[in-house]
C-alpha cells in the first residue's frame, strides 16, 4: 500500500470501471483523475434515444462502473468515499478516503471483474440451490434498492410482459435503427455489440430474449434449446431518480460479480423496462418499488465479452477547466451501412 494512488494504479482501476456492463455496450461514461480521486460522468453524446430517454439504462452503467472502480481500488488498498451528483452534471465522485489491506471478499468480487460478461447462451435446466440465490439477493441489497428472485407466478407475468415490450419495440422503426446502429460497423469497433455475442435464438417464444440480430437471416444465426424454467431476478429500488439508478446500477455489478463466484451465468433482459406501460404493469404489482433491471441467471458455457473502447477516449483532462460537450473522443458511432455487420 502507497500513500497515493499512482498513474499505473488509476489507471487498472479505470480499466476495471470500463469493464462494467452497459446498455448496447454504449459504454457511457467519462472519468477524471485528480490524484485525490475520481469524477465519473455519464455521456449523453451515447444515450440510446429510442430505449433510453430518461437516461435510466445509462445512469445503471455508470453505477456499475462506479461500483468497479471502488472494488479495484479496495483491492489496491483503497477505501473510497462516494459522493452522488455534484457540479457540470457529474454522476458521482469516488474520493480516496484512507487505505486498508483488502479482505477476502473484496478481492473475490474484484477477481471477477475481468471474468464478468453477459452469457445469451442456452443455460442448463439444473435448479439453482437457494442458498445461491440468498447470496445474489444479499448482494443486492442496499440501502433503498432490493433483489427478488421469482416464484412460478411471477416469472410468467413478467415473461408475459417482456414478451409484448419485445413486440412492441420489434415493429418500431426507432428501434430497429438504433439496434443496428450499436450492432453494425467496422470490424474493429470498440463499443456495441458483435456478433459473436448476440447468443443462438430460441426453438421457442417462451423466453423472449433481445435479438441483437433481428435482420440477419436464420441461416446466419444457429438455434437453440434454452432452459425449461428460467431462473428470472428483479432489481428494484424506492425512488426512481437519477441517484437511485446509480444506486441501482451499483448493487447490479455487486450481484453480477457475486454471480461469477458462484459460477452462474447472467443476461439482462429488460426490454419490458424500455415500455413505459409495461414497466408502470411491472411495478404496480410491487407497491412502492420500481423495477430496475430484470435478469436471467443459469449454468451456462463459457462466453466471450464485448470490446472495449481504450481509456483515453473516456479520461477527461486533469485540470478540470471544461467538460467537452462533444470533443471528437466521445463522438456517435458510426453509421450502419448495408453489409457491415459488426463481426470480430
Ligand atoms: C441497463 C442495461 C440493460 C441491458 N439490457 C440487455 C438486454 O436486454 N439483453 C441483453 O442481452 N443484454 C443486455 N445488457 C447487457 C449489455 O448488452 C452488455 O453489458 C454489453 O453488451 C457489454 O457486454 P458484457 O456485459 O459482456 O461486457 C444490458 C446491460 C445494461 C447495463
Amino acid at each position: 500500500m502507497s500513500e497515493s494512488l499512482s498513474d499505473r494504479a488509476a489507471a487498472a482501476c479505470l480499466r476495471a470501471a470500463v469493464a462494467a456492463p452497459s446498455i448496447h455496450n454504449t459504454q457511457p461514461w467519462r472519468f477524471r483523475f485528480d490524484g485525490g480521486g475520481f469524477d465519473v460522468f455519464g455521456d449523453p453524446a451515447r444515450r440510446l434515444e429510442a430505449i433510453d430517454p430518461q437516461h435510466r439504462g445509462m445512469y445503471l452503467s455508470v453505477g456499475a462502473a462506479v461500483c468497479n472502480l471502488r472494488l479495484a481500488l479496495a483491492a489496491e488498498g483503497w477505501v473510497s468515499r462516494l459522493e452522488r451528483g455534484g457540479p457540470e452534471g457529474r454522476a458521482a465522485r469516488v474520493a480516496l478516503a484512507a487505505s486498508r489491506e483488502p479482505d477476502g471478499s473484496v478481492r473475490a468480487l474484484a477477481g471477477a471483474i475481468a471474468r464478468r460478461r453477459t452469457n445469451r447462451e442456452p443455460y442448463d435446466d439444473a435448479v439453482i440451490p437457494d442458498a445461491t440465490l440468498d447470496a445474489l439477493c444479499r448482494a443486492g441489497a442496499a440501502g433503498g434498492v432490493r433483489l427478488v428472485a421469482l416464484d412460478p407466478v411471477r416469472r410468467g407475468a413478467v415473461l408475459a410482459l417482456t414478451q409484448a415490450a419485445d413486440a412492441v419495440q420489434r415493429a418500431d422503426p426507432r428501434y430497429q435503427r438504433e439496434l443496428t446502429a450499436w450492432t453494425t460497423g467496422h470490424a474493429d469497433r470498440r463499443d456495441g455489440v458483435p456478433a459473436r455475442v448476440f447468443g443462438p435464438r430460441a426453438t421457442t417464444a417462451a423466453l423472449p430474449l433481445r435479438d441483437f440480430g433481428l435482420d440477419l437471416p436464420p441461416k446466419e444465426r444457429g438455434l437453440a434449446r434454452f432452459e425449461r424454467h428460467p431462473h428470472l431476478l428483479v432489481l428494484h429500488s424506492r425512488g426512481d431518480g437519477r441517484a437511485e439508478w446509480l444506486d441501482a446500477g451499483r448493487a447490479l455489478q455487486r450481484v453480477l460479480l457475486t454471480a461469477v463466484v458462484h459460477g452462474l451465468a447472467v443476461q439482462p433482459m429488460t426490454q419490458a423496462l424500455e415500455v413505459p406501460n409495461l414497466r408502470r404493469m411491472l411495478a404496480a404489482q410491487d407497491g412502492r418499488w420500481f423495477p430496475q433491471m430484470i435478469l436471467r441467471v443459469g449454468y451456462g458455457r463459457p462466453v466471450d465479452t464485448g470490446p472495449r473502447r481504450p481509456l483515453r477516449d473516456v479520461l477527461l483532462p486533469a485540470d478540470g477547466t471544461s467538460l467537452p460537450l462533444r470533443s471528437t473522443a466521445f463522438s456517435r458511432p458510426p453509421a450502419a451501412t448495408a453489409g457491415s455487420r459488426y463481426r470480430r
